[in-house]
């Protein structure tokens, strides 16, 4: 059988705007070559930053674009990391915890709920002295869990940071990419610019193979990330930058991100039913919005004993344990993506997911 992946947080294909995009490339060649196929600013292609400043109401030299929003993480946290521990989610995206290992960074981990990190957790690491580097926190829609912190948690979590100082580092590639609920205020939003990192990408609302994403940073880091940038490459690919541009210019993005919200919603339900189908005895979130939901497993089934099973009944999903520092937990998880697979296939890879859960011996993890 033809494996079904509900693995990789990657876009189906008919979410990806190619005939526009097609235009927009052709469109920015022919008016604006010399620039665009030039080196250029390190920090990005003039209009795209100051689109991205105008929609955050900051000035322009403030905002870093960068070949997708990992690379922006990869530049901030070599800057950072020498300042002390950083604080990341349990679970948390899973390539920032290997950046961070490979940087031999000290990582302390606040657990996630239903309402997203436990600011609780945070204030107490806080009082007892802790003074990170900064928080790397994704507060909607988060990859693995698709869980938003709530309204309160938010005004907490930035009263926190005023108090003792601490930065935030807000990743938000998945904001836009909401299916119901009311809009949040983002941490950026709530505590301004000299407080809060804002990440984001067009990689969820657009195409992430235009590898464009962003960092909205404090006066005082700009000319840390800009050096990094430069010295790694030069110019970040300005064409891709450019092509965006023009699609946004041109009023493209409101209605191909209700385009793509609706597709994914549809991929979202169609999990969410098979699921309740297929494996009733397990718990899993509901997003509201994003690329992900995550699953707890039933009965102390441990995922380490499903994956095998998975992969020979022809589904594939990342084990929780990818999601935290090592040990620290993810034992009886896993994280499914919904964004990939038609819904259909959503439906058959629950029934083998199901059949592969239950397939194995239960004991109890350690
Ligand atoms: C939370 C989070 N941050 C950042 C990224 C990377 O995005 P980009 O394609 O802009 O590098 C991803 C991609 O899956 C993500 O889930």
């Amino acid at each position: 059988v033809e494996t079904i992946s509900l693995a990789r947080g990657v876009p189906a294909p008919e979410c990806l705007p190619a005939e526009d995009l097609a235009e927009c490339a052709r469109a920015v060649v022919e008016r604006d070559g010399e620039a665009v196929l030039n080196y250029g600013p390190a920090g990005g292609y003039g209009p795209l930053r100051e689109w991205v400043a105008e929609r955050h109401g900051v000035a322009a030299g403030r905002v870093i674009i960068t070949n997708g929003s990992l690379q922006g993480f990869v530049f901030l946290a070599g800057a950072l990391a020498p300042r002390g521990p950083i604080l990341v989610e349990a679970p948390t995206y899973d390539r920032p915890l290997r950046l961070l290992d490979g940087l031999g960074a000290e990582v302390f981990a606040l657990r996630v709920d239903e309402g997203g990190l436990e600011v609780d957790l945070l204030e107490v690491v806080l009082r007892q002295g802790l003074r990170p580097a900064f928080l790397y926190t994704i507060p909607t829609f988060q990859n693995p869990t698709g869980r938003t912190l709530d309204a309160e948690r938010r005004r907490r979590l930035v009263q926190l940071a005023a108090h003792y100082g601490l930065l935030i580092v807000e990743d938000d590639p998945y904001g836009l990419v909401r299916f119901e609920g009311p809009v949040m205020p983002t941490l950026f939003e709530l505590a301004g610019a000299e407080q809060v990192v804002y990440a984001s990408s067009f990689s969820k609302t657009v195409a992430p193979g235009l590898r464009v994403g962003y960092l909205v940073l404090p006066e005082a880091l700009v000319a840390d990330v800009e050096t990094a940038a430069a010295s790694t490459y030069i110019t970040p690919s300005l064409l891709p930058q450019a092509t965006l541009f023009e699609y946004l210019r041109l009023g493209c993005l409101r209605p191909n991100l209700d385009r793509t919200c609706r597709l994914l919603r549809e991929r979202r339900d169609a999990l969410l039913a098979a699921l309740a189908g297929e494996l009733p005895e397990g718990r899993w979130s509901r997003p509201a919005g994003g690329y992900f939901l995550w699953l707890e497993l039933p009965g102390g089934v441990l995922v380490a004993d499903v994956v095998a099973r998975a992969s020979s009944a022809g589904v594939a999903f990342v084990p929780g344990t990818d999601f935290f520092p090592p040990g620290a937990g993810g034992e009886n998880a896993l994280r499914l993506a919904y964004s990939f697979a038609s819904p259909r296939e959503l439906a058959e890879g629950a029934v083998r997911l199901g059949a592969a859960v239950r397939g194995g011996t239960l004991r109890r993890a350690a």
